[in-house]
């Protein structure tokens, strides 16, 4: 029962595009967080290529020899550039230029009729689909009966709440977090969760037995200026087989 992490690369991006350039390289950052036990690679291309650019994806396909997971909007471009890169995954996500991140999760529920075709184009493919949802019955069945292989929690409300000291909300977040997990597994929906995750909350998120992937980005490449990019993905690794030890 291993728990995978996926390392989200994107951020490498926003500081090489801070500057222009060609540097810091998130394609060699991949490489580093793989070499230092990571399951997989996450990156975003975004309408606005705010961050990681057409030709990243195209080298992390090339250059990596673990699993890519392609996050995407559900937009006719982005399923086509999918279908070139033939990604392991896709993780279909909401997307607002004006957010600073992905804010909420994707309305799969009220969405069912645009997004049928785009999961049944990837699925075709031989792509595994992964929704980013809020751990609500409606959207986790929603996804089941689209056809999705994955569901991926957002846990950025859960960690938002932990991050603030909201106790009270923090516990209703993470409730309906396990709940989720157990629904989408019992819809025989493969679970992964990500968003805002730091050491202490994927640690603790590794307790629920039905996840089977972190996806995480954000805190790991900003705890990478202070220790490194190896020692942090070692340390996040650790984190998460100590909580996993802890399940049943
Ligand atoms: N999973 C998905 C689907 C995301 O959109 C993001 C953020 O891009 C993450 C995981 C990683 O979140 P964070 O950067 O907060 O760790």
């Amino acid at each position: 029962m291993t728990l995978r992490l996926g390392v989200n690369i994107d951020h490498v991006a926003t500081i090489r595009n801070a500057r222009g350039g060609l540097l810091p390289d998130p394609v060699r950052a991949a490489k580093l967080a793989i070499a230092a036990g990571c399951d997989g690679i996450t990156a975003h291309l975004r309408e606005d290529r705010r961050h990681i650019r057409d030709d990243d994806i195209a080298r992390l396909k090339a250059e990596i020899d673990k699993p890519l997971n392609f996050e995407m909007a559900a937009t006719d471009e982005m399923v086509a550039i999918a279908l070139k890169t033939r990604p392991h995954a896709c993780c279909i996500v909401p997307e607002k230029r004006s957010e600073r991140t992905t804010e909420g999760g994707l309305d799969a529920a009220g969405q069912q009729a645009a997004l049928k075709p785009v999961i049944h184009a990837l699925k075709h493919a031989g792509i595994r689909v992964s929704l980013f949802i809020a751990a609500q019955k409606p959207q986790i069945e929603a996804a089941a009966a689209l056809g999705a292989d994955v569901i991926e929690i957002h846990t950025g409300a859960w960690c938002d709440a932990l991050a603030e000291g909201q106790v009270a909300l923090a516990e209703t977040e993470w409730q309906a977090i396990r709940a989720g997990a157990a629904l989408a597994d019992g819809l025989g929906l493969e679970v992964h969760a990500g968003h805002g995750l730091d050491y202490a909350s994927a640690e603790e998120i590794a307790e629920l037995p039905q996840i089977v992937e972190l996806n995480i980005g954000h805190f790991l490449i900003g705890e990478a200026v202070f220790e490194g990019l190896s020692e942090t993905v070692k340390f996040m690794r650790a984190a998460m087989d100590r909580g996993r030890k802890r399940v049943g």
